[in-house]
């Protein structure tokens, strides 16, 4: 097992909204190329790309047409290669994302279902029925019904996401073998490790018939075969040696942590997002709440003293394309920006685990403002929109449900530059808005200033790079006084460091909880006492 994710970083870049390389308003692969030393000047050793492969892009790229060939708007097989190339002779490499819960509905595979070839039929989840009656009440996680009817085969077929992403029959061992293929091809061609999508929904219940409402994923999530799938995979096409990390929806603690114990021979780890559903109001992602600090902090603490105790393995996170912008969500946009951007990535990128960073968060790129439904681009926000205003809730309080939660927040383009479009395309337009902090939110002029939210990133990649009790530590959170104050002990071989943050928007006292040398804080002069700490104040002790 290769354990040298321990002490690394992982940048994720959203290709779409990265680097557009040819003028036509959409990242791409040369966009991606040309910022390759940009990357490495982070410090990071792998990239995570999202998905870049042939596919209508419903959603945005979630939806693969064919495995093996490249979106011709994102580049070619040739542009690709070299991509990959270009990164190991910098000392990084990719991590790919394979899309396996599911197809896009125009793939062959699904193409050649529809005709009735019962071979491919059985590569989905196909069910009997009549037009009126889908095989269980279920909603997929864009809204809607999870069951789509084919009135030329009178027959349903099931998908999680949107109608056009029709999900894939594990237990059918064909099935199993061609998405090996595909780890296998991409493996051949460099590919240092890979990001597994939505990988604990691909075990479906036995039974599917009969089952009570309610939302597919719910039914889906860590089947009863799940653990024997991913190993099964993992160790047929000899990926066991890289970095792999799998997204785990909707999942539990006990999972995880066998996904992620080395010697089961699943996962390197996993995303969870337990976290990043604080401020859901009673788990509605579509009902906004002020983040509940007590419950955040718990969480981190039961996950992190759990996954080190039993021997498992997380990546740590606040963003990716999925998310709002954290500095948006528990950060300040305003007067405490770049403490808040910087207090957060502290508390990150100190924990045990492996910490991920998504393109723009290291400049502290925040939420997009958009005010028009027409801004939006993501399947999900406009679905949701509609939603939302046909259960009565007004179209502005749509709009600013939206303006919270869309995942399109996390999708704007990267902020290069002060100039023209920020920099990230030379087309009159992009293909998404970019929000107006563009003149001063930017690499460019972060890269200018010693104190900026960059450079601040650039000395937590490091520290993890360097220091042993960060990348290998033992992890244990320690009492504050104070709900809003998060502070926790990393230690290894009797030494130790403390790790204080303080995630509200004024001073709070805290109980003294170490004394020693600061190797890292948010604010330039010291804090001699450590009772009182200053606004989303951070600083790193070690003891
Ligand atoms: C994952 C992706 C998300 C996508 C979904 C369906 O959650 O991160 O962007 O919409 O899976 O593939
Ligand atoms: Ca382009």
């Amino acid at each position: 097992m290769n354990q040298n994710f321990t002490s690394s970083t992982v940048y994720q870049v959203y290709i779409k909204s990265f680097c557009d390389s040819n003028g036509d308003g959409i990242g791409d692969i040369n966009g991606i190329r040309s910022k390759l030393k940009y990357i490495q000047s982070l410090g990071v050793k792998y990239i995570w790309v999202t998905p870049f492969f042939c596919s209508p892009m419903v959603d945005n790229g979630y939806d693969v047409s064919d495995y093996r060939n490249i979106n011709p708007d994102f580049g070619t097989m040739s542009d690709c290669e070299a991509m990959i190339s270009e990164a190991a002779s910098l000392g990084m490499g990719f991590m790919f994302d394979m899309v396996f819960n599911h197809t896009s509905t125009q793939h062959e595979w699904f193409k050649k279902a529809l005709t009735g070839d019962p071979e491919y039929m059985n590569y989905y989840i196909f069910r009997d029925g009549d037009e009126n009656t889908p095989p269980a009440d279920w909603t997929c996680s864009f809204g809607g019904p999870a069951w789509e009817y084919v009135p030329g085969l009178k027959k349903w077929y099931l998908h999680l996401f949107d109608p056009t992403q029709a999900d894939l029959n594990w237990e059918n061992p064909k099935v199993r073998n061609e998405l090996k293929d595909v780890i296998r091809f991409w493996k051949a061609k460099g590919v240092k490790g890979f990001r597994f999508d939505v990988l604990n929904l691909v075990s479906k219940p036995e039974n599917l018939d009969n089952l009570p409402a309610g939302s597919a994923t719910r039914f889906c999530k860590d089947g009863h075969r799940i653990h024997d799938f991913i190993r099964e995979l993992v160790i047929d096409t000899g990926i066991d040696n890289m970095i792999t990390v799998g997204e785990m929806a909707s999942t539990t603690l006990e999972h995880c942590i066998k996904y992620s114990q080395p010697d089961r021979h699943e996962m390197s780890m996993c995303f969870n997002f337990h976290h990043l559903k604080v401020d859901y109001k009673d788990g509605n992602k579509w009902a906004l709440m002020p983040a509940d600090l007590k419950v955040l902090r718990n969480l981190f603490k039961e996950w992190q003293e759990e996954m080190c105790a039993q021997g498992g393995w997380g990546a740590v996170f606040w963003c990716n394309h999925d998310q709002p912008r954290i500095v948006s969500r528990l950060g300040n946009e305003g007067k405490y920006w770049k403490h808040s951007a910087k207090m957060l990535g502290t508390f990150i990128h100190m924990l045990r685990g492996t910490p991920y960073i998504y393109q723009g968060e290291e400049l502290g790129m925040t939420n997009a403002h958009f005010t028009r439904l027409e801004q939006y681009n993501d399947v999900e926000a406009i679905n949701y929109y509609k939603i939302l205003t046909s259960q009565g809730t007004s179209s502005e309080e749509a709009l600013n449900i939206l303006a919270n939660r869309a995942r399109d927040n996390g999708r704007t383009p990267m902020q290069w530059t002060s100039g023209r479009n920020a920099g990230f395309t030379e087309a009159p337009e992009p293909w998404i808005g970019i929000p107006e902090n563009y003149s001063y939110i930017n690499v460019e002029s972060e890269e200018a200033d010693p104190d900026s939210i960059l450079n601040y990133y650039r000395k937590l990649v490091k520290l993890r790079s360097e220091n042993k009790i960060v990348s290998d530590g033992r992890v244990k959170f320690l009492e504050s006084g104070n709900e809003r104050v998060f502070a926790y002990e990393r230690s290894l071989d009797g030494k130790s460091i403390v790790v204080i943050c303080n995630f509200s928007p004024i001073e709070e006292r805290i109980n003294k909880l170490a004394a020693g040398k600061v190797l890292l804080t948010n604010y330039d002069s010291g804090n001699e006492s450590l009772e009182n700490l200053r606004p989303y104040e951070a600083i790193v002790i070690q003891k």
